[in-house]
């Protein structure tokens, strides 16, 4: 299994505030090519299905009312080791965590409202990216 994609989700918070382009902008010049996206408005069962590994947690049922508020967008980016670089360059899931000039550091309002999701694990990223996207759809 290789570690040159991973899978990420531009929040809803993120798209409703126009902060996609910005967000894209910082993705690129982070030295990842954008493989494949796609707007999607993300169904319950959905969004459900993509957090099972939060299922049982506190935040499970508000970080689904949350994610199914409106359209997300969501991508396969490449790199070297994407996995690793990208959550370097997104920062810590807690923003008031997170590094200076990372994109939830700027673009975050909270811990759920956190701008991005960035898979964790190679074998998420293979996970995650096979819910959304088929081989056949991807650059
Ligand atoms: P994400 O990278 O999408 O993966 C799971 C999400 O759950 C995470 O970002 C946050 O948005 C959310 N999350 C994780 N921990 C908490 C928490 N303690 N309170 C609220 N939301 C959380």
């Amino acid at each position: 299994m290789t570690g040159d994609f991973t899978f990420s989700i531009i929040k809803p918070n993120a798209v409703r505030t126009g902060k996609a382009g910005p967000i894209l902008s910082m993705i690129n010049e982070g030295g990842f090519e954008i493989s494949a996206m796609r707007m999607v408005r993300m169904t319950q069962q959905q969004a459900e299905s993509f957090y099972v590994v939060h299922k049982g947690k506190p935040f499970f049922e508000s970080l689904i009312e949350f994610m199914i508020s409106g359209p997300v967008i969501v991508m396969l980016l490449k790199r070297e080791n994407a996995v690793e670089e990208f959550r370097k360059l997104i920062g810590a899931t807690d923003p008031s965590k997170a590094e200076q000039g990372t994109i939830r550091k700027t673009f975050a309002v909270s811990v759920q409202m956190n701008a991005v999701h960035g898979s964790d694990t190679v074998e998420n990223a293979h996970r995650e990216a096979n819910f959304f996207f088929p081989e056949k759809d991807r650059f």
